[in-house]
């Protein structure tokens, strides 16, 4: 059950749990004594003022409810002396008083239990996006990008509408029903006797229904967050859906998901809406057979006043209405209980850093990056074999090969984003599983063929987060370095330039600028470029290729190619094939031999 680690978080804000409690105290309190106030004002309408001059004292022998009565009369008579309309208004005046004091208690125990519920919603966010972020790459394949955000969104909506309010139901609730069966114990006990053997009986019917209900609620969330992702998916790419005419397929595919979404929470929500007409139903007949017994020892048995009945029967009405939501509750629990498994399976995952913490630092990069023997494999089949190869510091690797040969997983292996690998590989000697993750790449920049940017400004695309007081001279600088001066000129606001989602107000060749500024800036000793001029038209394919040959300069790099031309004063050239190395060599002593790579380099100038 996820509900006491809910609670524990609700435990953070202690104060506030404190008031709450105070708070609902006072409420369950005055809600009570608010209703047996009326029971005075009743008599005097059915009864007239009953004068009584002499102070009443509580005695170990007498009733407590006659007490009361005769102490309130006492009160009533001494203030209004013989002035009916003055008894009234005293009557009334301590009724209103004690409504208020009851509201006015309810109002602070919700303002407490909100402050408490926001504040533990904004710290489920916060601890999913904190693990959402420090989440290996590997999680990212296996899992949408929808479910991850409707567990963000509507699971956590889920807990806070299940869970957190029912944190209040079991405080406020119990409280009220114990203080209002106290005040049904003062006005007659044999009457309560016979409630108390009512209640459990309803909320027993009750809870027998929610039992398939962990389940439903589970399969409705699973359908909201595939309803999410193929929205999302959608959006993301409306122009090829629209381009190839894919509508229809989409609309059948998020019609199928919505159809069962429907048929599911339509299941639950009827489930749930048994709840309510039942427990009125049950309630109603409490009330009956109330009537029927209290009716007895009023007109029969005359042992009940008829003011006290009535004000008995308000009382007995009023311990429904939280017994009934305290039923309500279990419901809640079992589908907020779905929703936090959700949450929670989220914040539990293990953080790629979870190790990293005693791991070696380099304070820079010094000599080189070697693989020995490296094999890899993402699932099943192995992605790369037996890589050996060597980078020395200053130089430029380039490796080509066809498309899945497994370059870009080559390259990804030495920050780390995936580990798992068999063979090992070192920077300066080190082993880079003995390094800190953050470490590794702090002295890695990375271009890639997708360039990733984000929908605020060209500035913040470069800086992300890494400003200091040198750090508008650095930006001016890596702007120039990119060749990206130019068209950032042309706009009025120049670096504050928002690139709209994923740079879309930005051409290829402008965003895959930007990019490479975000490595100058970077300022990295260890460079990656993987395929970072393929998507370019040939104009901004050399505007982007001289900014890399400026970027390169004094830099470690290693260079994923698809225009061999780009590549072939690299220091060594690695040809992979189906993830093993055929070929090493410089240009001119693979071009030598009757290589592979001669063969690449000869289809490539004729197209
Ligand atoms: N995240 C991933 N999960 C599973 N398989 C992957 C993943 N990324 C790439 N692959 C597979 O690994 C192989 C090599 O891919 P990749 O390194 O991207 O090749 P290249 O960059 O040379 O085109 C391909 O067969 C591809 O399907
Ligand atoms: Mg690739």
């Amino acid at each position: 059950m996820y509900f006491k680690r809910v609670l524990k978080i609700v435990f953070t804000f202690k104060k506030y749990f404190m008031l709450n409690i105070l708070f609902s105290v006072l409420y369950a309190f005055f809600s009570a004594v608010a209703f047996l106030s009326l029971m005075p004002m009743l008599e005097v309408l059915f009864n007239g003022i009953n004068k009584i001059n002499e102070k009443p004292t509580l005695e170990l022998s007498s009733n407590l409810g006659d007490f009361i009565e005769n102490w309130l009369n006492y009160q009533v008579s001494s203030f209004a002396v013989d002035d009916t309309q003055k008894a009234i208004l005293f009557v009334v005046g301590i009724v209103v008083i004690l409504f208020f004091l009851k509201n006015i208690s309810n109002y602070f125990a919700l303002f407490f239990s909100t402050l408490i519920r926001n504040g533990v919603i904004m710290n489920l966010k916060k601890s999913i996006y904190n693990k959402i972020i420090i989440l290996p790459l590997k999680y990212f394949s296996k899992n949408k990008k929808g479910d991850l955000i409707s567990r963000m969104t509507s699971d956590v909506s889920e807990v806070q509408n299940s869970f957190l309010s029912i944190i209040e139901i079991f405080i406020r609730d119990p409280l009220t029903i114990f203080f209002t069966l106290g005040a049904m114990f003062i006005i007659s006990f044999k009457l309560t006797v016979f409630v108390i053997l009512f209640i459990p009986l309803s909320g027993f019917i009750i809870s027998f229904i929610g039992k398939s209900l962990k389940r439903k609620s589970l399969l409705v969330q699973k359908e909201q967050a595939e309803l999410t992702s193929i929205t999302e998916e959608t959006i993301n790419g409306i122009k090829i859906i629209k381009s190839f005419l894919a509508e229809s397929f989409f609309k059948s595919k998020f019609d199928q998901t919505n159809i069962r979404f429907l048929n599911f929470s339509n299941k639950l929500i009827n489930r749930q809406n048994i709840a309510a007409p039942l427990s009125e139903f049950l309630g109603i007949l409490v009330i009956g057979v109330l009537l029927w017994y209290g009716g007895k020892l009023v007109l029969i048995e005359m042992e009940l006043k008829p003011a006290a009945f009535i004000t008995y029967m308000g009382l007995a009405y009023g311990v429904l209405t939280p017994a009934k939501s305290i039923s309500k509750a279990f419901y809640s629990l079992k589908k907020g209980n779905a929703a936090a498994e959700r949450v929670f399976e989220i914040i539990d995952m293990t953080s790629e850093y979870y190790n990293d913490l005693n791991k070696n630092k380099l304070k820079s990069f010094n000599e080189c990056i070697e693989f020995k023997n490296v094999s890899f494999k993402y699932d099943k089949s192995s992605v790369l074999k037996n890589i050996s190869l060597k980078i020395n510091k200053g130089e430029m690797i380039a490796i080509v090969g066809a498309s899945g040969s497994g370059k870009s997983t080559l390259v990804n292996l030495i920050p780390r984003f995936y580990d798992q690998i068999s063979g090992k590989i070192t920077i300066d000697g080190t082993d880079i599983s003995n390094l800190s993750r953050l470490n590794i790449r702090s002295l890695i920049g990375i271009v890639s063929q997708e360039s990733i940017l984000f929908n605020s400004s060209i500035k913040e695309n470069i800086v992300l987060g890494n400003s200091d007081s040198r750090s508008n001279d650095k930006l001016l600088n890596s702007l120039s370095i990119a060749n990206a001066n130019e068209f950032i000129n042309e706009f009025q606001e120049n670096i504050n330039y928002n690139v709209g989602d994923n740079g879309s107000n930005l051409s290829g060749g402008q965003k895959q600028r930007i990019a490479i500024a975000r490595a100058v800036y970077s300022s990295s000793p260890i460079l990656i470029l993987d395929e970072a001029t393929s998507s370019l038209d040939s104009k901004s394919e050399k505007l982007v290729q001289n900014a890399i040959d400026k970027l390169m300069i004094n830099k470690t790099s290693i260079v994923i190619a698809h225009r061999l031309s780009t590549i072939q004063n690299a220091d060594k050239i690695i040809v992979l094939d189906k993830g093993e190395i055929i070929e090493e060599g410089s240009h001119n002593e693979l071009i030598k031999n009757n290589s592979i790579y001669k063969k690449l380099i000869s289809l490539q100038s004729f197209s």
